[in-house]
């Protein structure tokens, strides 16, 4: 039987490292594109890596960078994948209001060069985009495939032009190309500026006494938090279809950063959350999502994907993540959680 072969764009970032997991026990072969840094930027894929010596090895890294064109083109024609899932992205909607026009160049910009190398390609590669829910900005919840757009930072407005040239790719070239419009989704894996990480890893920190405050920007926002490896899933089935669609993936709840506070403090034995959080305004954004909720039902009916992680079980999980890293012991619901619900699951416990 014939190898399939998966080429990852963001293969070091949160997901990336996840999907890598699950197509390399897929049997997929998996190249991912790394970006050239002064550091070492590979941390969550180092339990994956193989040395390039050996024989049979079915993980490759190729330096490589969404705005280098030429780059990109040389992969696609070398790598030659059946598969590209496109996770690359300056994924920060903070940052992306500081710096605009690298977010587009990254995001919009950098789509379009893929899809582009697809296409002078002639080769039938299926293209998964990381749209995101963050597209949807103002409109009202819950949001599914036919909400309008109404995207309120730089970085909505790159991902809302990677979802529409994704679509225009599919129908003018024949491409199949897919957007799976993603809500937020977290774990131990998860960036640290991102706020639920920055909420666990603080308290895992307060805990250890190593500080005594957490600096935080919009409380009330609220999003649609479902866990990370599952989502993972998501992608994948979007790109076994028989035919190429866009799919919104989430859990169908919304809570605010606040009752993220409250569930997180209240599990870590801390008990209020208000000691220990300021409110500092470097964290607000010049314009806001205020809420999201997805309605993932297409996803259910067409991929029969469902989440089995909610809000409580992801916030209890991402704790004691964070303070097994920093050598505390965990109360552990979240690990029994899950061994409980993934006695088979794919994924390393970080
Ligand atoms: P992440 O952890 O921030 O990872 C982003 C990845 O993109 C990293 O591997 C990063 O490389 C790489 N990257 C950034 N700029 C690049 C460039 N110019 N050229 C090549 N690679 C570049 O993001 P994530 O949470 O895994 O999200 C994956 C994708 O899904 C992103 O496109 C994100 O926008 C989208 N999305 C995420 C969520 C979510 O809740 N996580 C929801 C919806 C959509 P370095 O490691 O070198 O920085
Ligand atoms: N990052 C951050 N830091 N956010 C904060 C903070 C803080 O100190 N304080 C409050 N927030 C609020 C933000 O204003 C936002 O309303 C909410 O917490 C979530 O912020 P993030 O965790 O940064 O995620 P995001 O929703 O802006 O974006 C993430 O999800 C998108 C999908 O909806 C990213 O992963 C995007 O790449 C992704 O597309």
């Amino acid at each position: 039987m014939k190898i399939k072969k998966a080429l990852i764009t963001g293969i070091t970032g949160q997901d990336g490292s996840y999907l890598t997991e699950f197509l390399l026990l897929k049997s997929y072969e998996v190249h991912g594109i790394i970006r050239r840094a002064s550091t070492f930027n590979t941390s969550r894929i180092d339990h994956l890596y193989q040395d390039p010596h050996l024989n049979g090895m079915r993980l490759f890294l190729h330096y490589g960078d969404l705005t280098d064109t030429g780059n990109i083109e040389r992969l696609v024609n070398q790598i030659k994948p059946d598969e590209i899932y496109h996770l690359g992205a300056q994924s920060h909607v903070r940052v992306s209001f500081d710096m605009p026009e690298y977010t587009v160049n990254t995001d919009a910009l950098g789509t379009l060069r893929i899809l582009e190398a697809i296409k002078n390609s002639g080769l039938p590669i299926k293209f998964y985009n990381a749209a995101s829910s963050e597209m949807f900005g103002f409109s009202l919840p819950p949001q599914n495939e036919n909400t309008p757009f109404h995207p309120r930072s730089p970085y909505a407005c790159a991902k809302v032009f990677s979802y529409y040239i994704t679509r225009l790719y599919r129908e003018a070239y024949g491409i199949f190309a897919c957007n799976g419009i993603l809500f937020n989704h977290e774990g131990p894996r998860r960036g640290p500026t991102f706020v639920t990480r920055k909420i666990s890893r603080a308290i895992a920190r307060i805990k250890a006494g190593i500080e005594k405050k957490i600096y935080l920007g919009n409380l009330d926002a609220k999003r649609d938090w479902g866990y990370a490896p599952e989502y993972i899933e998501a992608m994948y089935l979007i790109l076994q279809q028989e035919n190429p669609e866009d799919y919104v993936v989430a859990t169908g709840e919304s809570h605010s950063v606040k009752e993220f506070l409250e569930e997180a403090f209240k599990y870590a034995g801390l008990g209020d959350w208000q000691p220990y959080v300021e409110i500092d305004p470097r964290y607000f954004r010049p314009a806001e999502v205020e809420v999201l909720i997805g309605d993932a039902s297409k996803s259910k009916k067409e991929l029969g994907w469902e989440p089995k992680i909610k809000f409580q079980e992801l916030v209890k999980i991402m704790i004691d993540a964070d303070f097994r890293k920093l050598g505390l012991n965990p109360s552990g619901e979240g690990d029994k959680t899950l061994k409980e619900k993934f006695p088979n699951k794919w994924w390393k416990i970080d």
